[in-house]
């Protein structure tokens, strides 16, 4: 799959994948098009394939740890790079069992959502939208008809460019 294949040209987009290996390989080109300062929010059902797919976004991010999803985790911290060669912080939460903002804010993840050196991954974003900045990449992985086929929808950030970079 290239970018153009994965169309990152336009605003959103939308991809059947038929294997976690497929949905891993979509997750790093889908890197390329990050930019630091960007957020990714993922949703779906348990077991759709949010952290499959940061596996292979962490990836193309160029972390080299193993990337998973212990029970209980909030947040892992891992250092990548970007395309251009400087290093980058990829922030990966799982939200799945957030209880209150007051976990969020405790662990600083405020200041990591707006770290213009990172890229945020967030799993069960939609547990706690109103914590997110609203200029992010969305993510949906929807359960295909066959057992391992999925439908991962995407949509850039509204302005097309992050938070950060408005600013600037
Ligand atoms: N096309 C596919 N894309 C992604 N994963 C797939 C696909 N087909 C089968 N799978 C399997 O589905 C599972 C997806 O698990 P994964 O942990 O990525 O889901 P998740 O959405 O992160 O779940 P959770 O909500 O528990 O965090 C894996 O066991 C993976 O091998
Ligand atoms: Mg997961």
């Amino acid at each position: 799959m290239t970018d153009e294949q994965a169309g990152f040209g336009a605003a959103a987009g939308e991809l059947c994948t038929a294997s976690a290996e497929e949905t891993k390989r979509f997750g790093s080109v889908l890197a390329a098009a990050l930019r630091p300062g960007d957020l990714v929010a993922l949703n779906g059902e348990l077991g759709a394939g949010k952290t499959c797919l940061v596996q292979g976004i962490a990836d193309g991010l160029g972390v080299n740890d193993v990337v998973n999803s212990p029970t209980f985790m909030l947040l892992n911290i891992f250092a990548g790079r970007h395309a251009a060669g400087g290093e980058l912080n990829v922030y990966h939460f799982d939200l799945y069992r957030l209880a209150s903002c007051d976990e969020l804010e405790d662990i600083g993840a405020v200041e990591f959502f707006h770290d213009p050196q990172g890229v945020c991954l967030v799993e069960w974003a939609e547990r706690m939208p109103e914590m997110l900045p609203p200029a992010r990449w969305e993510v949906q992985l929807e359960y295909g008809a066959g057992a391992a086929d999925r439908t991962i929808r995407w949509r850039r950030p509204a302005t097309g460019k992050t938070h950060r970079r408005k600013t600037e």
